[in-house]
């Protein structure tokens, strides 16, 4: 049993919640991931390791479905019953010159602990930070703080330039040499900004979110086709080279049990109305 430190929300349908797990504090490294069951009967489900602080961990998450759901609405008081990690690969953090890290959504969830790795590495850290709106950004204040340059855009001109994270990534790398760039968003956000950096050959990370469920290489729910080969995202990954990432299959399979979840996030909608 893990217990949750905090749980606050940060934005419409976004939480973050600190808990304590001192094993998975003492050994995470950016770019991984845990995987939670919010009880004994619960679905297993992957989030990133958002900030480690001592003993405690963080993890931001949007309510999509029935788990997330489930765990936003934890109390502070309360516990989640099963966490397993650090998962999946750290993120390659060398220093490169200058590195852009590109965050849409609740994907910038990741960025300040990979930001703040990279400027330790003596990178030159330029932050980019995308969201619908002004309500949905999250973790602007911790990016300033640790990113040398932050850019920050809204799809609806609310907050920042108006448009989205891959014009401002344009912009950065027609003004100036980039020599890596980290992008983690929605997967349709991820190939879409990708393609900004094929041509100039910079080399360009995204973080693969296939449905996952033991995490550990044995299942194969989060395989995924990289270069032409068939890669195993929770163990090969989640971080791959862009340029090399078969987006249109990844988003195919990510799609396979959305009548399932639907219906099980109804079933719970329903048991959790009927509860005094
Ligand atoms: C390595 C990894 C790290 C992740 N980190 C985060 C994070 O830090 N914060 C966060 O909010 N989410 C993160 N996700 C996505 C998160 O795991 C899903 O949102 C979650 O599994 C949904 O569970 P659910 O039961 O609430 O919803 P479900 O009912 O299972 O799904 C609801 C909707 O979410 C979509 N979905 C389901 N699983 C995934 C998935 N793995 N990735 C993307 N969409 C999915 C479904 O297609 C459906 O449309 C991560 C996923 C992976 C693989
Ligand atoms: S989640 Fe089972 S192989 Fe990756």
């Amino acid at each position: 049993m893990y217990p949750i430190m905090k749980n606050q929300e940060i934005a419409e349908d976004v939480h973050e919640i600190w808990v304590k797990a001192p094993h998975i504090a003492r050994n995470a490294q950016p770019g991984q991931f845990v995987i939670i069951r919010t009880n004994e009967t619960g679905e297993r489900v992957p989030l990133t390791i958002s900030r480690v602080v001592g003993s405690t961990i963080r993890i931001i998450f949007m309510k999509v479905g029935k788990t997330t759901h489930a765990l936003a609405a934890i109390p502070e008081t309360g516990y989640i019953e099963d966490i397993v990690g650090p998962l999946g690969k750290p993120s390659e953090i060398a220093y490169y010159g200058t590195v852009a890290i590109v965050g849409g959504g609740v994907g910038i969830a990741s960025t300040p602990y990979l930001a703040k790795a990279l400027k330790a590495a003596e990178n030159r850290v330029v932050g980019i930070l995308g969201a619908r709106t002004a309500g949905l950004l999250i973790l602007e204040n911790e990016m300033a703080d640790i990113c040398d340059e932050l850019h920050i855009g809204t799809d609806d001109g609310s907050k920042g330039y108006h448009g989205f994270a891959v014009d401002l990534l344009r912009t950065l790398i027609n003004t100036e040499p980039v020599h890596a760039v980290w992008i983690i968003g929605q997967t349709i956000m991820m190939k879409v900004t990708s393609e900004a950096t094929r041509e100039m050959g910079i080399k360009t990370f995204v973080s693969l979110n296939p449905i996952m469920v033991d995490g550990t290489g044995m299942c194969g729910a989060c395989r995924c086709t990289v270069d032409g080969k068939t890669k195993f995202a929770c163990v090969d990954g989640p971080d791959f080279d862009a340029h090399t990432v078969d987006f249109d299959t990844l988003m195919q399979r990510q799609q396979m049990y959305h009548e399932l979840e639907l219906e099980s996030f109804e079933a719970w909608k329903a048991a959790e109305g009927e509860k005094p």
